[in-house]
């Protein structure tokens, strides 16, 4: 009885006590209350100053890209309003957190950093899981990375990037899901709901970042940093849809880009930051500026100092900026000068004090400091992405059916990335270390036993020293079969890593050549951050493997998919051109003016085709299609029909087959493409079964087309409706 009473009268003490502290509370402190009313009441406490420095984006902890380094820091400024974090734990975070918690307001620092394709698990670079049109999987892998972030002190990634690119020399074209504009939209789908999960306030989401607005995958001769030229047609029909596929899955921030666009610089420009993206889509989030794009406004000879490109990218729409101090310096003249007013300021500090409340920081600003063995590589989540990674690779080749290999013959494991560890990471390798990777090497081992295998490396990635050759053709003349693993250095791909010659390095190729001399039979395995052009090495392989690079789990893989364990069922998201000359090389080219007899985009020295076509992939089974059927085959606009085939596993294992489905317009008054791809679904078919895949077809969102304005239109008259090489005809009526 006595405790009873005790109990009441400490938790009635304890409630006054905290009705108390409450009512001392500022609205904005208040978490009953709703966001937008605790984000003007802070703001209306705020000082110029304070709001500038809140829209300001630096550098905490250490950088691993040398290209975003500002000049040591000194000091941190706690007024900040976000930091790029680049520590792997949260002891530095924190500190610059409780420096943030002690000014005036007391408002939390938001701490982003390039989470691209993993934390510290790292999975295969997006060009590589966009081959394995499993956005299920991927949204997962998402996730994981966004846990071992959050976990980490880091709330907000800088990715999805969903720049369209169909230039191989450009670097970052390993950071897209390849060349197609719905492939890049539906996985830009699947990472923001990965790495938002239900709501950015759970301590395992972050907030995703759209990037880069807009239209930097078009970078000039592939050069990275330069002017972009893009039609308006161009632009609403090829680059915008993936923005606004990520904006309607509710991506919280977009990232403008570095290019200047058709004469506009994007960080800039009032068009797409403004008229599109807030008045069109309604977009209510984030917009931070890429790594120093307003200070870039001044060499891009946009704007004559830092004064005039703060003023330029804050009235066109950025609001955070990153990396380059020009707001800081240049916001607050602005204003006393009277030319700038504060209502374009305060618009952009809500930006930023919205999403600070959305991820909760304002409750839980800390972040608990946990060890590394609880924080990353979890088993169940290896699990996972080495399944993604499986599900990435591409057999672009498989003579007498090499692959899978048979058990028990002696295999020589040759060649400079046989072994290696650290390139398999690939290029924004977060804090991913090469010691966790294994090697293709290391997997085969545990996959066929080392008594059955004999490893030499031949020769470096690219120095042309060919003394290492004698050792591996040695072990090739001792072995049943040769494994061949070649590739890029990780730093090849990635920003501000173009390359102008997409070939194998030419002691790679004089290795491979030596190894095709033996005659046993080879099977090149390739990583690499780009489509290579392979029309020199094609002829000395008798099985390809293309596995990109993937990650931490590459080597478990790549030796499950050798040895039958797994079937491959990646498919190309990019075309594979013969030579540099073609590029830029792309499926859904429009329609020339000269298509029969060869005249088709004709060069004298070459075929115009490609080397490997996008969406090509073998696999160890044969999957046998059945016509299509249609609901209808006259179309009305607002009723939507169903389309259907049927595939059957002829083959003799089980296997995933992945299903395109096409669409082509009789004609259009906009020229338009010879083929679009407007819906995949990758379904699991075990061997002698037959699964049906179906797709509900929106005529207008389906088979409609865009216009210069981004007027969504059908035109009546006929469209063709393709899958796995069959085809059927319906038409649109009025
Ligand atoms: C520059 C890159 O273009 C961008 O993608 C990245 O998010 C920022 N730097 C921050 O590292």
């Amino acid at each position: 009885m006595k405790k009873t009473i005790i109990l009441s009268l400490s938790i009635l003490i304890c409630g006054m006590q905290s009705y108390a502290k409450q009512k001392e509370l500022y609205p904005y402190q208040d978490a009953r209350r709703t966001i937008d009313e605790r984000v003007e009441d802070l703001l209306s406490r705020m000082t110029l100053h304070e709001k500038v420095m809140q829209i300001t984006q630096l550098r905490a902890g250490n950088n691993d890209q040398p290209q975003n380094q500002l000049e040591a820091m000194k000091g941190i400024d706690p007024l900040m309003g976000s930091f790029i974090y680049s520590n792997s734990d949260c002891k530095v975070r924190n500190q610059v957190q409780e420096a943030a918690l002690k000014t005036r307001l007391g408002i939390p620092a938001l701490f982003g950093y390039d989470v691209i394709h993993g934390f510290r698990s790292i999975y295969s670079v997006p060009l590589g899981v966009g081959c394995s049109w499993n956005t299920e999987l991927y949204q997962k892998a998402c996730a994981i990375a966004a846990k071992e972030a959050r976990m980490s002190g880091v709330e907000w990634t800088f990715a999805p990037m969903i720049d369209v690119s169909r230039d191989p020399r450009w670097g970052r074209i390993m950071e897209c899901y390849g060349e197609d504009t719905y492939a890049n939209s539906r996985f830009c789908v699947a990472a923001v709901k990965g790495f938002q999960g239900d709501t950015i306030s759970n301590p395992h989401n972050v907030a995703a970042c759209l990037k880069h607005f807009i239209g930097y995958g078009a970078s000039e001769a592939g050069r990275d940093y330069v002017y972009t030229e893009i039609s308006d047609q161009t632009l609403w029909d090829t680059y915008i849809p993936p923005y606004e596929a990520g904006v309607k899955a509710g991506a919280k921030t977009v990232m403008s880009a570095f290019n200047c666009m058709s004469g506009i610089a994007t960080s800039a420009n009032p068009y797409t930051l403004k008229e599109i993206l807030r008045n069109q889509w309604g977009f209510n989030g984030l917009v931070v500026s890429d790594w120093a794009s307003v200070k870039q406004l001044v060499d891009q000879r946009v704007a004559l100092d830092r004064k005039e490109a703060s003023f330029l990218a804050i009235t066109n729409g950025v609001d955070m900026n990153m990396g380059d101090n020009c707001f800081p310096e240049n916001l607050e003249p602005l204003v006393q000068e009277g030319k700038l007013d504060t209502y374009t300021i305060d618009n952009a500090v809500r930006k930023v004090l919205k999403l600070k409340f959305e991820l909760g920081l304002f409750e839980n600003p800390m972040t608990k400091d946990i060890p590394e063995s609880k924080r990353f590589k979890h088993k169940e989540d290896l699990e996972l992405i080495r399944q993604l990674a499986e599900e990435s690779f591409v057999l672009l080749k498989n003579e007498n059916q090499l692959l899978p290999l048979q058990k028990g013959k002696k295999v020589a494991v040759v060649g400079p990335l046989a072994d290696d560890q650290d390139d398999l990471l690939g290029q924004w390798k977060g804090h991913g270390l090469a010691e966790d990777v294994v090697s293709v090497f290391q997997g085969m081992k545990k996959e066929f036993g080392a008594e059955h295998l004999i490893h030499a490396k031949g020769c470096d990635i690219e120095k042309a020293d060919t003394s290492g050759f004698a050792e591996a053709i040695e072990a090739v003349k001792k072995s049943d079969i040769a494994v061949v693993v070649l590739g890029e250095n990780r730093k090849w791909a990635g920003e501000s890593a173009s390359r102008s010659d997409i070939q194998l390095p030419v002691v790679q190729v004089q290795l491979l050549k030596a190894v095709k001399r033996t005659g046993k039979p080879v099977v090149l395995i390739l990583s690499n951050g780009r489509p290579l052009a392979l029309t020199n090495v094609e002829s000395q392989a008798d099985a390809i493997l293309e596995i990109w690079q993937p990650g931490i789990e590459g080597g478990n893989a790549c030796a499950h998919v050798l040895s039958g364990a797994v079937c491959p069922s990646g498919k190309l998201d990019v075309t594979f051109p013969r030579s540099v000359g073609q590029v830029p090389i792309y499926y859904n080219r429009r329609w020339p003016a000269r298509n029969g007899g060869g005249w088709n985009g004709r060069y004298q020295d070459i075929p115009s085709t490609p080397l490997y076509e996008f969406g090509y992939g073998l696999s160890y089974t044969q999957f046998a299609a059945s016509d299509i059927k249609t609901s209808t085959t006259t179309v009305k606009r607002g009723q939507p029909f169903k389309v259907e085939i049927s595939i059957t596993n002829t083959g003799k294992c089980n296997g995933k087959e992945t299903v395109h489905w096409y669409i082509a317009a009789r004609s259009s008054h906009i020229a338009r493409p010879m083929k679009e791809l407007k819906f995949f679904e990758k379904k699991e078919i075990q061997k002698g079964e037959t699964i049906t895949y179906q797709w509900t077809v929106d005529p207008l969102r389906d088979l409609g087309f865009v216009d210069k304005v981004g007027h969504k239109f059908l035109h009546p008259g006929e469209y063709t409706i393709s899958a796995c090489g069959k085809s059927i005809q319906v038409n649109v009526v009025d």
